[in-house]
């Protein structure tokens, strides 16, 4: 287990205040908890914004009636075959389909792809989760006590 460091952090009555609401409504088990997860989160945000290997998640809800699109997606997915590591197809009801694409590579190029993905017409709704390859987080990903 990593070592633990101590420090003490001083701030706003009111914002400690929603803060401690926060890890109330999240359920986290005390401040400290609260406080590594927003850090390892800008660490997240940090490997997208620069642009370095990032992994993640595209989730798609699309009507499978609509002309085209099961093709048009399976064609975007092809040009981007080199950051797609699975894809997997959820037949929701009559109509709609779940579709789940995990992705792993350059963020530029993963954002590129979740934006073609989620603008195809007849996706009602998409969306990317962004995370980590866990390689410059890693300790602070792995600071579970
Ligand atoms: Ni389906």
């Amino acid at each position: 287990m990593p070592e633990l460091v101590r420090f003490s952090i001083s701030l706003e009555k009111d914002l400690l205040e929603s803060f401690d609401q926060l890890v109330d409504e999240r359920g986290l088990s005390n401040r400290s908890e609260a406080v590594r997860d927003l850090i390892r989160q800008e660490f997240v945000k940090k490997e997208w914004d620069e642009g370095k290997e990032v992994a993640g998640a595209v989730t798609l809800i699309y009507d499978h009636h609509q002309r085209d699109l099961v093709n048009k997606l399976m064609n975007m997915q092809h040009d981007y075959s080199e950051v797609i590591l699975s894809s997997q197809h959820v037949h929701l009801d009559h109509h709609h389909c779940l579709e789940i694409v995990a992705v792993k590579g350059k963020a530029s190029r993963v954002r590129m792809l979740a934006e073609q993905l989620k603008g195809a017409k007849g996706v009602a709704h998409g969306t990317l989760s962004m995370t980590t390859t866990g390689h410059t987080a890693s300790r602070a990903l792995h600071a579970h006590p």
